[in-house]
C-alpha cells in the first residue's frame, strides 16, 4: 500500500521522492509505504490552501451550500468506516471496537455538528444609542495548519478541520508520523464529497514538516494538539508572525473518588479514564486519588477490574488493550515501570508483557515527587493514593502543572459541586469521563495548553470577529 499527500485536489509524491515505512504495532513490520513531506512540500500545500481561500469559491460559498457539502463528507465517512477503522488500528493498534464504536461515528459527527453549527448561529446585533448601530461581523480567517497527533488521528484531525472548513477557511492538515493513513484518506473523500480543489489538503511527513507549517507566513491559524514540548516550539514558531495558536497539549488527569460514590460505577469509569485507548489519552485518567475508608475495597475492585481487560491482536472485536503505538512510544511507557521511575511505589497487578505489550498496570505507594506521579506516561499505568479530607483530595488532583482534565466521583450534590469549583482543570466530569457535548469548551489549562475549541469558541478561533459601527442620521 502506498499512501500519499493530498495537495490542491489531488494525491501526489513528495517532490523528492523521498518515503517511510507505516509501521503496524501488532506485528512490528511496514504494512506501507508513505510519502514522506518535506518543507518544500508543506509550501505547496500552504500555496493551494492560499489560492483557494483568496480566490476559490469556498470561503463565499453561503452556510447553507458549504453544510450541505461537509455533511457529505461525513456520509462519506460512515460509508468508509471499515476502511477507516483498518487505518487507525494498523497505523497504532489502536482497538478495533474503539474505532468503530467510538472514533469513526465522532469523526463524521465533528463535520455534521460544525457544519450546523456554523449554519444556524447568530451574531451580536448591539444597538448603543439613537445615533449609532454596532454589530458583529464572524469572518473566515484565512489558511488554517492543523497539526495531529496519533493517538485519536481520525477524531482529531476531524475535530480540527470539521469547524475551520464550516467557517469556510481552507486547510493544511499534517497527521503524526506513525498515523498518516486516515488523514489521506480523508483527503481524497473531502474531493469526492465535492469539496473544491485546494480546501482540504494533507501533506504527510515528521516534525519539520509541521514546523515549516507553523513559520509560515501565509497560515493564519494554527490548531495543535500533541506534547507540551512542541506545543511551546509551535508557540515561539508562532509569534514570529502573530499567527494566533490553538494548542491542546499534554495532561496528567486525576480522578477523586470520595467515600460517598457509587463504588461499582466509580469503578466502571475509572477503569475507561485509566485504561480506554491503551492508555493512550490526554484525558485519561492517570492519578487516581480514593478516600480513607473506602480505599481498600475500591484498590481490590479496581484491581479486579483491571485483570479482566483483554489483551491482544487490535483487530480482534474482544481485544481491549493493543500493543503500544511505536517502538519509541512502547521505549517510554515502560521506562516508566523501572524502579528509578517508581520512586519506592508498587506495582500491584500489570508490567511489560511482550513485544510493544504492557499489560495494564497499577502502581500504588508512589511519592508525589516520583517521574511516575508527575509525568505523563501516555500508557495503560494509572498510581493510586489514599487521601482523608475533601480539600486533600483536591489539592493533590491539583498538584501538577498540567490542567487538562479531572473527574470526581461523589453522589453529594453540595460536594460535586464544590469539587468541581476546585479543580484546577479545563474540564472536569463527575461521575463520569469523556463525555463530550460539542459545544462546551475543550482544552487545558497550565502546561495542557491554551485556547479552547468547541461550538462559539471553535468560532472565536476560526473566525476574525470583525465589529462594525454605523452612524445613524439623527
Ligand atoms: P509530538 O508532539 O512530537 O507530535 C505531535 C505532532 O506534532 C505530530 O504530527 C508531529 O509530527 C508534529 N510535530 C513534531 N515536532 C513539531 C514541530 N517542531 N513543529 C510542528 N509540528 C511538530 O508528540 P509525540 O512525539 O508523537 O509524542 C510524545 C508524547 O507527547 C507522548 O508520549 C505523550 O506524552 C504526548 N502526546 C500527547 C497527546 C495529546 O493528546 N495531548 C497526543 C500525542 C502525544
Ligand atoms: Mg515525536
Amino acid at each position: 500500500m502506498k499512501i500519499r499527500h493530498v495537495i490542491d485536489g489531488h494525491e501526489a509524491d513528495s517532490l523528492d521522492g523521498a518515503t517511510y515505512d507505516d509501521i503496524d504495532p501488532f506485528t512490528r513490520s511496514s504494512y506501507a509505504t508513505v510519502a514522506r513531506g518535506s518543507e518544500k512540500d508543506a509550501d505547496l500545500a500552504v500555496a493551494a490552501a492560499r489560492q483557494a481561500f483568496d480566490t476559490g469559491p469556498w470561503p463565499r460559498m453561503g452556510f447553507a451550500e458549504r453544510g450541505r457539502l461537509l455533511h457529505r463528507f461525513a456520509d462519506l465517512i460512515d460509508q468508509h468506516a471499515a476502511e477507516f477503522a483498518d487505518a487507525e488500528t494498523r497505523d497504532m493498534g489502536k482497538p478495533i471496537t474503539e474505532a468503530t464504536g467510538h472514533d469513526i461515528p465522532r469523526a463524521a459527527y465533528n463535520l455534521r455538528f460544525f457544519a450546523d453549527h456554523a449554519r444556524l448561529s447568530a451574531s451580536e446585533s448591539l444597538p448603543s444609542d439613537t445615533a449609532h448601530h454596532v454589530y458583529v461581523r464572524y469572518e473566515s480567517a484565512g489558511v488554517v495548519a492543523a497539526i495531529a497527533p496519533w493517538n485519536y488521528p481520525l477524531m482529531l484531525a476531524t475535530w480540527k478541520i470539521a469547524p475551520a472548513l464550516a467557517w469556510g477557511n481552507t486547510v493544511v492538515l499534517k497527521p503524526a508520523e506513525d498515523t498518516p493513513r486516515s488523514a489521506a484518506l480523508l483527503g481524497r473523500l473531502a474531493l469526492e464529497a465535492g469539496i473544491p480543489e485546494g480546501v482540504l489538503n494533507v501533506v504527510l511527513g515528521h516534525g519539520p514538516v509541521g514546523a515549516a507549517l507553523t513559520r509560515h507566513p501565509d497560515v493564519d491559524r494554527i490548531t495543535f494538539t500533541g506534547s507540551s514540548a512542541t506545543g511551546r516550539a509551535i508557540s515561539a514558531a508562532a509569534a514570529h508572525h502573530l499567527t494566533p495558536v490553538s494548542l491542546e497539549l499534554g495532561g496528567k488527569g486525576a480522578a477523586v473518588v470520595f467515600n460517598d460514590a457509587n463504588l461499582d460505577s466509580a469503578v466502571e469509569w475509572t477503569i475507561k479514564a485509566a485504561f480506554n485507548n491503551t492508555g493512550q489519552i490526554c484525558l485519561a485518567g492517570s492519578r487516581l486519588y480514593v478516600q480513607h475508608g473506602i480505599y481498600d475495597e475500591f484498590l481490590s475492585r479496581f484491581k479486579t477490574a483491571t485483570e479482566q481487560l483483554r489483551l491482544g491482536d487490535p483487530s480482534d472485536r474482544e481485544t481491549q488493550i493493543g500493543p503500544l503505538a511505536s517502538a519509541q512510544h512502547f521505549a517510554k511507557v515502560t521506562s516508566y515501570l523501572e524502579d528509578e521511575a517508581l520512586g519506592g511505589g508498587q506495582i500491584v497487578t500489570g508490567g511489560y508483557d511482550h513485544d510493544w505489550f504492557v499489560r495494564p498496570t497499577v502502581v500504588v505507594d508512589v511519592p508525589s515527587d516520583s517521574l511516575i506521579q508527575r509525568d505523563e506516561v501516555f500508557g495503560p499505568v494509572v498510581t493510586v493514593t489514599p487521601f482523608r479530607t475533601e480539600q486533600e483530595g483536591v489539592d493533590l488532583a491539583n498538584s501538577t502543572p498540567y490542567g487538562l482534565s479531572a473527574m470526581a466521583f461523589t453522589d453529594n450534590l453540595h460536594r460535586a459541586h464544590r469539587v468541581a469549583a476546585g479543580l484546577r482543570s479545563g474540564n472536569v466530569w463527575i461521575n463520569c469521563f469523556f463525555v463530550r457535548d460539542l459545544r462546551a469548551p475543550f482544552g487545558g489549562v497550565g502546561d495542557s495548553g491554551t485556547g479552547r475549541e468547541g461550538g462559539t469558541f471553535s468560532r472565536e478561533f476560526f473566525t476574525e470577529p470583525k465589529s462594525v459601527t454605523m452612524r445613524i442620521d439623527t
